[in-house]
């Protein structure tokens, strides 16, 4: 009976690889990882603990982690000019939950943008933020245009007097100004702190912003959306010693205690292919999202922030109301195909989150396989043919079966060279 389940599982998994093989992936959160890192995963590596930091570990058997470890850092810190990096989180939410337990307290005020307003789920009340008991109070934000409106945000920041601002977003459509309020957090004397698990690779191909030089003390982040690289999570610091040292202990012991090594090595792996691929991978990822918001609009549909040009990210947000709403389209998409996700929107407060007025689209993953300016238009297309009723699946699996490499990465050939060295 085992057998035949392990057999099953596999046989599962295969479908879902066949299913994703033939579908247009367009969920804003994920992406492929390049050969020489899938090597990662499958690696020794894997199968091994390493608590605490490279030097000081608690187990035998740690050298080569400790050199792989301490080259992955300073990769990660000449990357993202950052004075200090902690590539232990093993995910965003834990990098965050990380920040939270090491410079805050319960009772301690916390100011960033609402859920309605894009934010992610680890920064509500009923997440990593607010199950520390903080007290949480928003930014103000105009809706119209999609970004921290600052006028008012000084402001509230002035009457608050919050301990951090937190900026970070779920939909991050247009860079958050930390420099117009960079001025008025250092008179309150608050940290700052931005959620860059979205924009990440933007970041690292210095495009978007550049939180660091604007006045953040501290980034955390995913490193499989825009960042093309394993799941895992990371800390990027502008701090000083004591700040960093405390941060560095909420990782470990705070929120983890291995961290997961195969995925810190292709990390490391992703963030040299960055160095070498990233401006142009972060250059094609935003104009794709343009180019698709665009053809959209021109298709009739209600994309979201039209004043302020859609979107400088890889995300766009479509109002789909008028389309059945969100989780009509999204449905109707899968059915054909084409994989996104139904969103909520600014207004939305009042709707259920398994029912809200939006779909969100990321174009990284496409980006990812070669697609440019002509596959965005052929996507809007069959987006608006499908909801029209007509069965696009074929012609989905037509235009996907030309981009079957994951690009912005070293070849194939010398992964899989390495391949045979870990069986
Ligand atoms: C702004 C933001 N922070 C954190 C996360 C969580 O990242 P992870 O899924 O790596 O835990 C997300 C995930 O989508 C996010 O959008």
């Amino acid at each position: 009976m085992a057998i035949s389940d392990a057999k099953w599982i596999r046989e599962k998994a295969i479908e879902h690889t066949e299913f994703f093989r033939n579908s247009i992936p367009l969920i804003a959160s994920e992406n492929l990882i390049s050969p020489m890192t899938k090597e990662m995963m499958i690696s020794d590596l894997n199968n091994r603990y390493a608590e605490g930091l490279p030097g000081h570990r608690y187990y035998q058997g740690n050298k080569i982690v400790d050199e792989i470890e301490t080259r992955t850092e300073d990769l990660v810190k000449s990357l993202f000019r950052a004075k200090q990096a902690d590539v232990r989180p093993i995910s965003g939410t834990n990098a965050n939950q990380a920040i939270v337990f090491s410079l805050s307290s319960p009772g301690d005020k916390i100011m960033s943008p609402s859920l309605d307003d894009g934010a992610h789920i680890s920064s509500a009340e009923f997440g990593a933020v607010g199950m520390r008991g903080l007290n949480i109070t928003h930014m103000a934000f105009n809706s119209e245009y999609m970004k921290i409106d600052v006028d008012e945000t000084k402001k509230l920041i002035i009457r608050e007097k919050p301990k951090i601002c937190l900026f970070g977003f779920s939909v991050f459509l247009f860079p958050a100004p930390i420099k117009e309020l960079k001025e008025t957090m250092d008179e309150v004397g608050c940290k700052v702190w931005y959620d860059g698990a979205h924009v990440l690779g933007l970041i690292a191909g210095k495009r978007f912003q550049d939180p660091l030089r604007e006045g953040a003390d501290l980034i955390t982040g995913s490193t499989h959306k825009t960042f093309p690289g394993p799941q895992h999570g990371i800390i990027l610091g502008n701090t000083d010693d004591e700040t960093w040292k405390k941060v560095r202990r909420g990782v470990f012991p705070g929120v983890i205690s291995n961290h997961h090594l195969g995925a810190m090595a292709g990390l490391g792996i992703t963030s040299a292919e960055m160095m070498e691929f990233g401006e142009s991978y972060a250059d094609q990822i935003i104009n794709n999202a343009k180019t698709l918001a665009q053809e959209m609009h021109s298709l009739g549909f209600d994309v979201i922030a039209e004043k302020n040009g859609f979107t400088e990210s890889h995300t766009i947000l479509v109002n789909v109301k008028s389309k059945g709403g969100g989780k009509f389209v999204a449905e109707t998409l899968e059915r054909n195909s084409i994989i996104l996700n139904k969103n909520m929107i600014p207004g939305d407060s009042n709707k259920k989150s398994q029912d809200p007025s939006g779909i969100r689209i990321g174009t990284q993953e496409v980006t990812r396989i070669g697609m440019g300016r002509s596959e965005m238009i052929q996507i809007a297309n069959l987006i608006n043919e499908a909801l029209n009723g007509k069965d696009v699946r074929g012609d989905v699996r037509d235009l996907k079966s030309n981009f079957t490499e994951v690009k912005y990465c070293y070849g194939r050939e010398d992964a899989y060279e390495f391949i045979s060295l870990f069986k």
